[in-house]
């Protein structure tokens, strides 16, 4: 899970209920198979760099967003990400474990502090050296690098010098960043994100301020010294939206042809229902949509923001010159999407007549839902298909890979291995049936990655919840990896096994 928009204290209240994990009813009785997907169809997992690398002050890397505010113990039981799954001095054992769970590509993101120590000037060798290594490593092994090039570790540097984000000075500098990973591993990375759920980041780090750089202001977020949440996170996302473009038309015009790659962005992808059938939970289920998905969609799909978006937040929402906006309009090869839940909203019209109104604020919408993400109820793959086809309607039928997906379970950090997780074995079998039905009726999905590959440090939860395949003993020093049912059904699945339901579908786990 890249990232959870709640408060500290709704984490806290969902981290203390007892994790029930739904079951749904069983598959349909028609075999399926990995062979039923379409051609060329892509099956992976994944991670990012800061959640997994760990060696965060080695070889010449240097703090980036998250170290620094990890270690102001902000994070979940005071968790840092300093060593984490220590990836960075792992990556040949753990491409043996992807090789041998029989994944067609692995999807990781490079870390820009790593890097481009100071966010812009030197290219740090050992840095280079690294994602050489990976890759390489992968590619002797047959497995694809989809290959993020910022996930949400913005150099520690470019916040201190301009707002980061918040300045146009990131988009040269994040270009120039973006250039240097073409360059270096373009011959051999095919797939290329630029950046991952930028529809979420200003949220946490510019609205809601828990998150860094903790930037937002009263009555929004929580402890704001500084900042504007009602109009910072617009204006980031503006910058961001233009990185994309600039860095995909730098690609596009002196790399693509040479390299042969995919170019495209990461989305988070929750799914907004609304919470009763009345015409105004149903119009703010759909507003909300046009607020998480359309921000980026509509600008990339058919110019400039949802035209609700425009109403609604007036002269808060930046313009795009004429120049600009042809550089954001289709740049992009496929969009990722990172898909976990549903969230159920209720219209709340009165919203509009405050003067100073956030993003929710400016959505008119409240949550009845644990937003974005419920814990208790993780399994709706209808709610997979429900997105891709607005999608597919909405926005022209997009490539679109699903680049997380995933279900969390109470970590075991001792490593406790009789801590079995069946029911993410049926998690996974439900949600790939989903992909499959989805591209059956025209969905043009071309890609589903597992999140995540291993136990790692989880942005909202530190190392309280764990995704992955693979456990990880983070008590021990070398950080021992062990194999969870999830990685034998998975690669079951992936040697041609038909998708059959687990023999045991579900488990009740208790913090
Ligand atoms: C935030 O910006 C709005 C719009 O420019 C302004 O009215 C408001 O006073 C600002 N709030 C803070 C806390 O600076
Ligand atoms: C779980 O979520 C799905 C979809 O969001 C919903 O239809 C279902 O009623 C929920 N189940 C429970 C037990 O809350
Ligand atoms: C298939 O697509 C049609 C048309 O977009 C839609 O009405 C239907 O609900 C979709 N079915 C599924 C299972 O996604």
């Amino acid at each position: 899970m890249s990232w959870l928009p709640a408060t500290r204290a709704l984490s806290c209240v969902v981290l203390l209920l007892l994790l029930v994990v739904a079951v749904a009813p069983p598959a349909s009785a028609a075999a399926i198979t990995r062979g039923d997907f379409p051609t060329g169809f892509v099956f992976g997992t994944g991670s990012s760099a800061y959640q997994i690398e760990g060696a965060v002050a080695e070889d010449g890397r240097k703090p980036s967003i998250w170290d620094t505010f990890t270690h102001s113990g902000y994070s979940p039981g005071g968790a840092t990400a300093d060593v984490t799954a220590d990836q960075y001095h792992k990556y040949k054992e753990d491409v043996k474990l992807l090789s041998e769970m029989g994944v067609d590509a692995y999807r990781f993101s490079i870390a820009w502090p790593r890097l481009i120590p100071d966010g812009r000037g030197a290219v740090n060798a050992k840095g280079l050296e690294y994602y050489n290594n990976l890759i390489n490593e992968l590619l002797r092994h047959g497995i694809q690098p989809h290959v993020t090039v910022y996930h949400f570790d913005l150099p520690q540097a470019l916040q201190d010098e301009y707002n980061g984000m918040l300045s146009r000075k990131f988009i040269d500098d994040y270009t120039v960043y973006a250039d240097v990973c073409f360059k270096n591993f373009g011959d051999r990375v095919k797939y290329w994100s630029t950046l991952n759920e930028p529809n979420i980041e200003p949220i946490g780090g510019y609205d809601q301020g828990f998150f860094p750089p903790q930037r937002c202001s009263l009555p929004f977020g929580i402890s704001c010294n500084n900042g504007n949440s009602t109009t910072e996170p617009y204006i980031v996302t503006h910058h961001l939206l233009l990185a994309h473009a600039s860095a995909v038309s730098l690609y596009k015009e002196k790399y693509q042809d040479k390299q042969g790659g995919k170019i495209g962005l990461t989305l988070l992808g929750s799914w907004n229902k609304p919470a009763t059938q009345t015409p105004e939970d149903i119009a703010a289920a759909a507003r909300m949509n046009d607020f998480h998905i359309g921000w980026y969609m509509h600008p990339l799909v058919h110019g400039d923001y949802p035209p609700v978006m425009r109403k609604n937040v007036g002269s808060r929402l930046p313009s795009f010159t004429a120049e600009e906006l042809k550089r954001v309009l289709g740049s992009f090869d496929f969009v990722g999407f990172n898909h976990y839940a549903a969230s159920y909203v209720k219209a709340d019209l009165s919203k509009l007549d405050q003067k100073l109104r956030d993003y929710m604020g400016d959505a008119a919408v409240r949550f009845e839902s644990v937003p974005f993400f419920d814990l208790k109820n993780q399994s709706s793959p209808w709610v997979l298909r429900e997105m891709l086809e607005h999608l597919q309607v909405k926005y022209k039928n997009p490539v679109v890979m699903i680049h997380e997906n995933g279900a969390a379970s109470v970590a075991d950090p001792s490593g406790d291995k009789a801590l079995d997780d069946e029911f993410r074995s049926r998690y996974l079998q439900d949600y790939i049936e989903a992909t499959l039905q989805s591209s059956r009726n025209g969905s043009n999905v071309q890609g589903y990655f597992v999140w995540s590959f291993v136990d790692m440090f989880e942005f909202l939860f530190g190392y309280r919840m764990g995704f992955g395949l693979y456990g990880v003993d983070f008590n021990s020093e070398e950080r021992t990896r062990y194999r969870r049912h999830s990685a034998k059904w998975y690669a079951g699945f992936l040697r041609g096994g038909e998708l059959r339901p687990v023999a045991v579908p579900g488990q009740a786990y208790s913090q």
